[in-house]
């Protein structure tokens, strides 16, 4: 076997709360990859769809990682990856790190799974490196991982799985671009102590209430007062929809990843439905194109084809 086909699912990165050290796997949107090994040394990226991406392997979120593999084998081999790329970069659903983590699944599976997980987020985080100037793990690890992680250090990676009860996602991808590396640029270098406090609180709560299964605790504790009042000026409606979509029955949520997505968790899925709903009012009353995912949370990550 040398050709594989991989889809590489969206993430929320942050979970409101967890700037860079928390993230969630989607079940939808996803990318679809073929990644074919080659004979010869080399890494070529094609665009299925046509959207314009950077074919410099080194400056591309599939090619870096793949890269960086390839240096550590030290084999002249190589690989062909063709995206049909469905999660849009600059959405802040974990676009380039979808692409980063189906590259470097696929070229496991066809090498026979001779590295560890942990061993192809350490890969895939070259891909964020090209795509935002920082390597974060938070939607690297949950979409190879799948599930909710933590990612707890990343020198040394540590990313521990965190359990959750069922729960629904709706978000809304307002069609406006917000890239990573503006919206990381514009956050306060410094924090004060209170909320500091307010905001690890939040964190633990968080964690407890997905091991907890306890829904008014996760509801609690998606409360960011670090980062969201800085970026949600990025976001033409947040208040609005925050405000309105809770008041329809979702848990709460915030920016996904560094937006300008919104992601709300409900407890059902009528719930979920309600919420969408608010959003396509909301941004089509503003008058901003967008698009809206009713989802679950994906257990498994990268999935073989
Ligand atoms: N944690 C990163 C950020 C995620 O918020 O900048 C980017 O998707």
């Amino acid at each position: 076997m040398n050709q594989v086909t991989v889809h590489a699912p969206g993430t929320v990165a942050n979970l409101v709360c967890g700037f860079d050290v928390l993230g969630m796997c989607l079940d939808k949107p996803y990318d679809i990859m073929d990644v074919r090994l080659l004979n010869a040394p080399g890494i070529i990226i094609t665009s299925r769809d046509g959207f314009p991406l950077p074919t410099d392997p080194a400056q591309n979120t599939a090619g870096a990682p793949l890269l960086a593999m390839l240096e550590e084998l030290g084999q002249p081999i190589g690989f062909e990856v063709i995206i049909d790329k469905k999660i849009k970069p600059g959405s802040g659903i974990g676009s380039s790190a979808a692409s980063a983590a189906g590259a470097v699944v696929a070229a496991n599976h066809l090498l026979g799974n001779i590295f560890t997980k942990e061993d192809l987020v350490r890969f895939a985080l070259f891909g964020e490196k090209v795509a935002s100037g920082v390597k974060h793990a938070d939607n690297i690890a949950p979409c190879i991982y799948g599930g909710i992680t933590l990612i707890r250090s990343i020198f040394p990676l540590d990313i521990v799985s965190i359990p959750a009860p069922p729960l629904h996602v709706t978000a809304v991808h307002p069609q406006i671009e917000v890239r990573t590396a503006d919206a990381r640029q514009i956050l306060r270098k410094q924090v004060l102590l209170k909320d500091a406090i307010r905001q690890w609180g939040n964190i633990a709560g968080l964690v407890a209430g997905f091991m907890k299964n306890d829904y008014d605790l996760i509801g609690r504790s998606l409360e960011d007062v670090l980062i969201e009042p800085v970026r949600s000026m990025l976001i033409p409606g947040f208040d609005e929809v925050k405000t309105k979509c809770k008041a329809a029955g979702a848990l709460g949520g915030g920016i996904s990843g560094s937006g300008p997505s919104i992601f709300m968790l409900s407890k059902d899925a009528a719930a979920a439905t309600e919420v969408e709903k608010v959003m396509q009012e909301v941004f089509t009353r503003i008058g901003i194109d967008h698009h809206t995912y009713v989802t679950t949370i994906n257990q498994q990550g990268v999935k073989i084809i």
